[in-house]
């Protein structure tokens, strides 16, 4: 199935109109893990709106993402808690090492996305990350590189 396949079988599911826009988009990244900004004009001409429209009101919602993810997500938390336990040094660190920063947050081969975050409902083990969702505790630049060097195997 290509893209636009995968994508008409979405928007079968809702009525073609504005209301629709913001469900349709959530399928489209559940289903491909982010939404291709070709996708979201696609939508927007199925839907009767422009696709600056659809994109202001898409980009309102911090979750979408736009460009492809890495096959690991690391999210920093930067909350209160995490970032007077140092949060920083360990974004800075990943970021070095990985040619990221705060306007690139996904390596070229796809490998790996980081990104920042408020808060990961774990402020007593500060400072915290999370892999791909999973949490990862009392983190610091060096534990930090280890776990990456684990990861890229
Ligand atoms: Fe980092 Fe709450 S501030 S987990």
């Amino acid at each position: 199935q290509t893209y636009y396949e995968k994508t008409d079988a979405i928007l079968s599911e809702f009525p073609p109109e504005e209301k629709s826009l913001i469900p349709i988009i959530q399928e489209i990244q559940e289903a491909f893990t982010y939404v291709p900004p070709e996708i979201l004009g696609y939508v927007a001409g199925k839907i009767g709106i422009s696709e600056a429209k659809a994109y202001s009101v898409a980009s309102f919602y911090e979750n979408f993402s736009f460009e492809p993810k890495g096959k690991y997500v690391i999210r920093v938390c930067d909350g209160t808690a995490c970032h007077v336990r140092k949060s920083t040094p360990i974004l800075e660190a990943l970021q070095s090492t990985l040619g990221l920063s705060k306007r690139k947050h996904t390596t070229d081969d796809l490998l790996f996305t980081v990104e920042t975050v408020s808060c990961l409902g774990a402020c007593g083990l500060a400072p915290a990350i999370t892999i791909n969702g999973e949490v990862h505790s009392k983190m610091t630049p060096e534990k930090m590189m280890d776990l990456l060097e684990g990861l890229k195997g």
